[in-house]
């Protein structure tokens, strides 16, 4: 048993309330519930988290953020000295240091929190959530002739997978080099799932693009690994070579270029990767000699 083991088998020593479940509240509450507090964590979002949880990366680090905040999350939801109080706004506080009397507003959630299993379901079928959505549905967008067969027979290859959303849009995006939006509202209609829901998907993963990528896609290694060794020059050599910046694609619609955040080839660093082909120890003078060979 370690001691915050210890800690949290004891009687509480006092009462915190901590107003805020973003990490600077979360980190704040686990350091006193350790000390041997009782905290009542008032949280006005369903769920705790706050922003951190809604970025990918964290500065000057570019760790993941949810690899940071996961543990925590987890820690504070199951700490038996934290009572997580969400959905909840501090409406007064009365009395002085040492002797303070909260009064908290709890709002309706309209799920039984013991039964939730943080599938997101009620998200996709909440009616009033999706009402633009569900009221565009009711007509079939319209698509031109070669676009519609194309999708139609990436919607038929996948018609017997019981969740074939990501392989859809996997293949539209090798089609397209994309996802145009008019396609996406077609699929949301096709498979009656939310458009609300599939702009999620699309968003969440870097693979995707809503915006047209050229022919190749070149992406330099910003990892720690690579930048120590000049990913950075990397970049600013086709940045000035290519004419465009990180993110963007040439006029011809050839390449785009973008960073990503390593690849898993650290020890051949520094990398870039040209579609699907990992090119290592990449130098400064001979970059474009292997971006040329496309
Ligand atoms: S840091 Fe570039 S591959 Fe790992």
């Amino acid at each position: 048993m370690n001691s915050n083991d210890q800690q949290n088998n004891k009687k509480p020593i006092g009462a915190v309330a901590v107003v805020g479940a973003g990490i600077g509240g979360i980190q704040a509450s686990l350091d006193l519930a350790n000390s041997g507090f009782k905290v009542y964590l008032v949280e006005e979002e369903p769920t705790i988290g706050g922003r951190m949880a809604q970025l990918d990366k964290t500065f000057p680090t570019n760790d993941c953020s949810m690899c940071i905040i996961s543990p925590k999350l987890v820690e504070c939801g199951g700490h038996p000295n934290i009572e997580n109080i969400t959905c909840s706004d501090l409406i007064d506080l009365k009395g002085k240091p040492g002797h303070f009397t909260v009064s908290i507003k709890r709002r309706a959630r309209s799920v039984d929190e013991s039964l939730c299993t943080g599938c997101g379901e009620c998200t996709n079928q909440c009616l009033v959530r999706n009402r633009a959505y569900l009221d565009v549905q009711m007509i079939e967008p319209t698509l031109g002739e070669d676009e519609k067969m194309a999708v139609d027979e990436i919607l038929e290859r996948h018609k017997e997978n019981r969740s074939p959303l990501i392989p859809v849009l996997q293949d539209i995006n090798g089609r397209f080099n994309y996802l145009p939006p008019p396609i996406l509202s077609y699929v949301s209609f096709k498979l009656n799932i939310s458009l609300a829901h599939i702009l999620r998907v699309a968003t969440f993963y870097a693979f995707f693009s809503l915006e047209p990528r050229g022919k190749h896609m070149v992406s330099v290694c910003m990892g720690t690994a690579c930048h120590v060794r000049g990913g950075e020059r990397l970049l600013e050599k086709l940045e000035d070579e290519l004419g465009i910046k990180s993110g963007q694609t040439t006029e011809d619609k050839k390449y785009s270029l973008e960073m990503v955040r390593c690849i898993g080839c650290c020890a051949l660093s520094p990398v870039i990767r040209v579609d699907e082909r990992v090119y290592s120890r990449v130098r400064y003078n001979t970059v474009m000699d292997t971006l040329m060979k496309y």
